[in-house]
């Protein structure tokens, strides 16, 4: 039976989009049982897929170019535990399907026996008939079991469980990979999927979520306590663990704006640019223990110098919850505005506080979207539309 994919996975072997291998599905050009796809039926769709293409043998090539930068290594390859654990699992996958090849090599050689002894025993037509049944099925095993015959797909997801991990969630049944050393909350935002969480940083204890199946790690400390019980449910917070193998977690998500914490943080300047005479980029970063959790189209109030205020709408993505961007216009006689445009220095405290607004985007619709931008409004467009691709919706 051949090897069975999720949607991500399959689509990330291929090197196209959920939404492209969803419509597949839809046509009937591409089989699924259950939302998986078999890697015998990936391949007949996508019949070019080469080992080459795929974004995961290039990284690997990329790694060893590079030599091992130590910026690169921690972006790419999984914490060194994790990936030994990953490979230990893949060489006994290994292991088990050289066993199996060995068993089936061993009930060939007993079948041809049996034919040949039935054969001898036989006489006239009967004989020939299994002769010729015989050399059939001896060229068939043969072209099937051709040396050097590989499907690349299977290669490439042996190299892509790797160096990822496919996380699903219950009950939303929202999947997502984690890759590099990346925790399952930070992975998750990456993807799009508003995990419900806190300070990001293991103090607050509200990105708990419960291991249904699979293997995850803790690969960064937490000061919040999980109380035994808690432990022995499976209990883990997303901020503080990777995902070792695939796993099945049940964890809340986002439902909408109500769960969305009013936030006070105190971000930096980390650097300003000017789009045109009289808009100016703003790109603020948060400490890393306080990110600003909010949904794609939100506003927040910043106050700046002896606190000026505007309430601006944020023209970043939530999958980055550390680096919010802001259009400042000019608008002559606004102290805010004088005061972004004219002192405001790199790495000056600028106070945000928020998210508030409604104007976000319903993900589970499936009908066309068309905005109209004015002046000013593109910033929360910019956010909806880097939100909507991270999703791949
Ligand atoms: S988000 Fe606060 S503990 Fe994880």
């Amino acid at each position: 039976m051949s090897h069975l994919l999720s949607l991500t996975r399959a689509a990330k072997l291929v090197g196209a989009t959920r939404v492209e291998l969803q419509k597949k599905m839809k046509s009937g050009e591409l089989v699924a049982f259950d939302g998986m796809v078999a890697v015998k039926d990936l391949l007949a769709c996508y019949p070019a897929a080469q080992l080459e293409d795929t974004a995961e043998y290039r990284r690997v090539t990329q790694i060893k170019e590079r030599a091992f930068a130590k910026r690169v290594f921690e972006r790419i390859l999984p914490d060194a535990e994790v990936l030994a654990t990953r490979l230990t699992d893949l060489s006994k996958r290994l292991t088990q399907s050289e066993s199996q090849v060995g068993r089936f090599n061993a009930l060939l050689g007993k079948i041809w026996d049996k034919f040949r002894e039935t054969e001898n025993r036989s006489s006239g037509e009967t004989a020939a008939t299994l002769s010729v049944l015989r050399h059939w099925l001896e060229h068939e095993v043969e072209q099937a079991m051709e040396p050097g015959f590989t499907n690349p797909l299977e290669i490439k997801d042996g190299v892509l469980s790797v160096l990822s991990a496919q996380v699903t969630l219950l009950p939303s049944k929202q999947d997502f990979l984690v890759e590099g050393q990346a925790t399952l909350l930070e992975a998750a935002l990456r993807a799009g999927v508003s995990l419900n969480y806190g300070c990001s940083g293991g103090n607050c204890g509200l990105c708990k979520g419960r291991v249904v199946s699979g293997q995850v790690r803790k690969t960064r400390h937490h000061d919040f306590p999980l109380t035994r019980a808690e432990q022995e449910r499976g209990v883990v917070l997303l901020c503080s663990n990777t995902a070792v193998s695939d796993v099945v977690i049940e964890a809340a998500v986002t439902d909408g704006v109500q769960d969305i914490p009013f936030q006070q943080i105190s971000a930096s300047l980390k650097s300003r640019a000017n789009l045109n005479d009289e808009v100016v980029l703003l790109h603020l970063q948060t400490p890393r223990s306080q990110r600003l959790r909010f949904l794609a189209g939100q506003r927040v109030t910043l106050k700046v110098g002896a606190s000026f205020t505007a309430e601006l709408p944020i023209a970043s993505c939530p999958c980055d919850d550390r680096n919010l961007l802001f259009h400042v216009h000019r608008q002559a006689g606004n102290l805010f505005s004088d005061y972004v445009f004219d002192k405001l220095k790199n790495n000056e405290t600028v106070e945000v506080e928020g998210p508030q607004g409604e104007f976000i985007l319903h993900e589970q619709s499936g009908r066309p979207l068309f905005f109209i931008v004015l002046d000013g409004g593109f910033a929360p467009i910019k956010s909806l539309i880097e939100h909507a691709m991270s999703l791949e919706a």
